[in-house]
């Protein structure tokens, strides 16, 4: 799906799902009342999520890309719908 000039492929739904497609729903699978298994049980600040995606990197070896990172996180940021609070 070719993006449009002004949005970069790091703040669209389809390159955060994507990235959690790919690097995340292997131990964090979908649920079906949205949200993914323990990945949006609570809510997150941002610092604490980029915490999280580190840990997931360091102890899971889950390895987006930096543009990967901002998609999800941004991405859970902004949906309370998936579980996650946009506390800021
Ligand atoms: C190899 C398995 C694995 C992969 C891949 C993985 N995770 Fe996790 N993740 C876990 C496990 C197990 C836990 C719970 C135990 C823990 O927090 O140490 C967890 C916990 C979390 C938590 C914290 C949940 C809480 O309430 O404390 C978040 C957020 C999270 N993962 C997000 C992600 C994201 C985003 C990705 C993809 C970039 C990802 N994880 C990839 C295994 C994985």
């Amino acid at each position: 799906m070719a993006a449009p000039a002004t949005t970069t492929a790091a703040n669209t739904d389809a390159a955060a799902l994507a990235a959690i497609a790919a690097h995340c729903a292997r131990c964090h699978p979908a649920l079906p009342g949205g949200g993914w298994q323990t990945m949006t049980a609570r809510p997150f600040t941002r610092s604490e999520l980029k915490t999280q995606m580190r840990r997931m990197e360091e102890e899971f070896s889950a390895f987006p890309s930096p543009d990967e990172t901002a998609a999800i996180v941004d991405f859970l940021l902004r949906r309370p719908a998936g579980g996650v609070t946009a506390a800021r």
